[in-house]
């Protein structure tokens, strides 16, 4: 039976309910700048076999609870976790990132997906149990996805891009077949959050790394609507759904109707005015930029308190990066950061 968590900061925080303090967690807090996790990928081999191999992600995923006292554990996963279930082939090349073997150039491309099948992922399902297990239901479990655009984003460049030429072309040429891709994803990842809800997930995330590179115009045709399809279709009890845009300062208004509970902004918008448009409407998390993180521990401690003052004592702030750590980050200055929100910013 799942069990609801026992620190469940992120919970009231993301629903506006009093705390004791601002919760936090880091977009990719596991990862390769933790020494732990390299051993662990060594032993896996490569990084997909890691996230389908349930013991070394479970593994994984509570690393910086141990080690960093964070107040939420993402699961270990990717965004392109399902796209394999709708044949979609990939690998993740050594400081490359994910390349597609067949990515989509027509529409016709399309038409040739699959279906998904939630059998395919079971695997991350279990791993969403464990994890609560593992840790006594201590803290939430946060599940995630892409969001559709992002995802056709990948599908379509086939790797990552610098200026999503293939994407926006596709796009502006094909917009009803592009329309089409993105609905498919949709039906896709509110079949997949769903099943990770179900299985134990107390949040979920949706991340929409690069829809910042749209258009205001285009965000709003293509972006913002299969996101609103997503959220309101999941299933769920009291689990909040976070809405991550990177690059949001063109467009924030129309991001912040998507439905979330809470909004996941990077550093490039400011938090007081973040603040003033949501007018106590939804949460925020967010947002320091990630490359504090290599300053000196003075630095550290001043940015963060900047933004915990920017929200000030009120509830509904998650504390976190504007995105995610990188690899040849330092371990004890992340962990600086972890205690100095947790300490500056008890009530
Ligand atoms: O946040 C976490 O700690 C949970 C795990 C997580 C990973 N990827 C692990 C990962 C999450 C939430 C993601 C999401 C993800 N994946 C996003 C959205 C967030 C963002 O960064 O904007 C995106 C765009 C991806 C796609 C992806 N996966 C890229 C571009 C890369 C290569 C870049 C890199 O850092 O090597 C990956 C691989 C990946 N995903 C790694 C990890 C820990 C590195 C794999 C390794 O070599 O060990």
């Amino acid at each position: 039976m799942k069990k609801y968590p026992k620190n469940d900061l992120l919970i009231r925080a993301a629903k506006r309910k009093p705390v004791e303090r601002t919760p936090i967690w880091l977009m990719r807090q596991a990862g390769r700048y933790m020494p732990e996790y390299r051993k662990l990928r060594e032993k896996a081999g490569d990084f997909k076999r890691f996230y389908k191999d349930v013991e070394l992600a479970v593994k994984a995923t509570l690393l910086p609870y141990n080690i960093l006292g964070v107040d939420a554990l993402i699961i270990f996963s990717d965004i392109l976790t399902p796209l394999e279930s709708i044949g979609m082939k990939f690998e993740f090349k050594e400081g490359e990132g994910p390349v597609f073997e067949n990515p989509i150039e027509a529409v016709d491309d399309i038409e040739k997906l699959g279906e998904f099948d939630v059998e395919d992922v079971s695997f991350v399902g279990r791993i969403i149990e464990e994890v609560g297990k593992e840790i006594n239901y201590n803290l939430p479990v946060i599940g995630f996805c892409g969001a559709p655009f992002t995802l056709a984003a990948y599908m379509i460049e086939g790797r990552t891009s610098r200026d999503f030429k293939k994407t926006k072309v596709f796009m502006y040429e094909n917009p009803d077949g592009f329309k089409k891709l993105l609905d498919k994803l949709t039906d896709m990842l509110i079949e997949y959050l769903n099943f990770q809800i179900k299985s134990g997930a107390d949040a979920v995330q949706i991340f929409d790394s690069w829809a910042g590179y749209l258009s205001p115009d285009d965000y709003r045709e293509f972006a913002l609507p299969p996101i609103k399809k997503l959220i309101s279709s999941l299933k769920r009890d009291y689990q909040p759904v976070i809405h991550f845009t990177k690059g949001v300062a063109g467009f924030f208004e129309d991001m912040i109707t998507s439905g979330a509970d809470v909004y996941s902004v990077d550093w490039m918008v400011d938090l007081k005015d973040v603040k003033e448009k949501i007018n106590g409407k939804a949460a925020a998390q967010g947002n320091l930029d990630p490359i504090v993180l290599y300053a000196e521990k003075d630095v550290i401690k001043r940015e963060a308190i900047k933004i915990l003052d920017k929200w000030g004592d009120d509830t509904g702030h998650i504390f976190n990066l504007g995105h995610g750590l990188m690899p040849d980050m330092s371990v004890e200055n992340v962990k600086f950061l972890v205690d100095v929100v947790k300490e500056e910013s008890r009530r």
